[in-house]
């Protein structure tokens, strides 16, 4: 089992290059089989649930390459089977998007219930619900979704109760091939979605709206494919400008969209840190000083990010003053605390809410990673914290961070990871 090892106490200082970002890479790589040329995609970050979604890709006959400039193209003329393998979906919850698209283009799709992150229910009855709308047949049984269509899909109104960012893309992909316009009222408003937008337009979709509530897809006969490079990671970005808010450090994260994280942003300023934005980096400065408390609750775009909440609890951890965070997205997300707890951070838990009183230190222990963002949170606390802190069950945040012990050691942490 790999662990990391920290020796904590250290303020981050130095400027990152942050990588593509993991939530739109998976719909583009999904996307990819829409297509019938070939397509080709930039910036994919180097992560576990970009390899699973390769993978997966691969398992259904997609033929993949890669080139040295880490550029993947696919085709799928080579395509063979519409049937998920089960090992691969139950990794990765973001499987559940291949759905959309083999559905769509080529009739049918059979595709187990997705596994994921252990951090709520997460069902998946608003990607279902789209597809019925648009008139496919979906049949549950063995633990699959079978889906089919007699017809082409056909256009609709679909009016989301929840702006859930799976489904969205799920429908839009669907949609994009489906006979006549199919409305999304209610859709998700996250930057991931335009991105994905973005590239089905390249490819031949005829999509409109994408950042707005309502977006408006007009069916189109076929898509030929083409080029895309993915944008950069939002969450990626914030999680290094809160671990340099947490060790009292200074950081620039290059090649980022500073307009994309604004709530978290927002909350680092109330936090004490100084912000710079340039056109494509951010820096934070927080001048050797300990962090203010900041109330926080978490909410879809533009609200703040549930993928923040873990990370910015340790910020509150080593802050002064006591903070109120409320996780609305998720109901079983605030795991990371108990692991906080061990290292001395003062937090009471009420459902869904937790009340973080600062402390002046935390000391480095022995703790578990749960998923990958308290994971991310476990690795800010051991950085900052007093002493060593062993991470076990790391594997976690290689499903999320690309070279995350590297860029952090670049940045001045003591850390180093092992095998026992
Ligand atoms: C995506 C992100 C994830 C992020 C989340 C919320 C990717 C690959 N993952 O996940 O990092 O934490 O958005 O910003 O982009 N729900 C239902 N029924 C459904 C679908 C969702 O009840 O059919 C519920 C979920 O259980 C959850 C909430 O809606 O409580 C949000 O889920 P959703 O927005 O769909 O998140 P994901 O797309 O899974």
């Amino acid at each position: 089992m790999e662990k990391i090892v920290i020796q904590g106490g250290t303020s981050l200082m130095g400027s990152l290059e942050i990588s593509g970002s993991k939530n739109a890479s998976l719909p583009i790589l999904a996307a990819m089989l829409l297509c019938e040329g070939k397509t080709t995609v930039a910036n994919l970050p180097h992560l576990q649930d970009v390899t699973t979604s390769l993978e997966l890709l691969g398992s259904l006959g997609v033929e993949l390459s890669i080139d040295e400039n880490r550029y993947v193209e696919a085709d799928t003329r080579t395509i063979h089977s519409l049937t998920t393998p089960s090992e691969l979906v139950r990794k990765m919850r973001a499987s559940i998007l291949v759905l959309g698209p083999m559905l769509s283009r080529f009739g049918e799709a059979k595709v187990s219930f997705p596994g994921g992150c252990a951090i709520g229910s997460r069902p998946v009855d608003l990607h279902i619900a789209g597809m019925e709308s648009l008139g496919a047949e979906i049949v549950i049984e063995d633990g699959f979704i079978k889906a089919s269509r007699r017809e082409r899909l056909r256009g609709a109104t679909i009016n989301l109760p929840f702006p859930s960012v799976g489904a969205t893309e799920n429908i839009i992909m669907a949609a994009s091939l489906a006979e006549g316009t199919t409305r999304i009222n209610n859709s998700a408003l996250e930057p991931e979605i335009i991105d994905l937008v973005d590239c089905l337009n390249a490819w031949g979709a005829n999509i409109r709206g994408a950042g707005k509530s309502t977006i408006v897809i007009e069916g189109v006969q076929k898509m030929n494919g083409g080029f895309f490079r993915v944008m950069s990671d939002r969450i990626e970005t914030a999680t290094f400008l809160a671990a340099a808010a947490a060790t009292g450090g200074k950081i620039r994260t290059r090649n980022v969209d500073p307009t994309n994280i604004s709530a978290v942003l927002e909350k680092l300023r109330k936090a004490g840190g100084d912000l710079t934005l340039g056109a494509d980096w951010i820096e934070l400065d927080m001048r050797g000083k300990r962090p203010k408390a900041v109330d926080f609750k978490t909410g879809p775009y533009p609200d703040f990010p549930t993928d923040m909440q873990a990370q910015f609890t340790v910020v509150n951890s080593l802050a002064i003053g006591t903070a109120y965070i409320t996780e609305t997205i998720f109901e079983n997300r605030l795991m990371q605390v108990q692991e906080l707890r061990r290292m001395g951070a003062k937090i009471a838990l009420n459902d869904n809410e937790a009340v973080v009183t600062g402390v002046s230190k935390l000391t480095g222990t022995r703790v578990m990673a749960s998923d990958l963002r308290a994971s991310a949170a476990l690795v800010i606390a051991g950085v900052a914290a007093e002493g060593e802190t062993i991470i076990e069950e790391i594997h976690h945040v290689d499903r999320g961070y690309e070279c995350f012990e590297e860029k952090l050691h670049q940045l001045g942490a003591k850390i180093t990871r092992t095998s026992s």
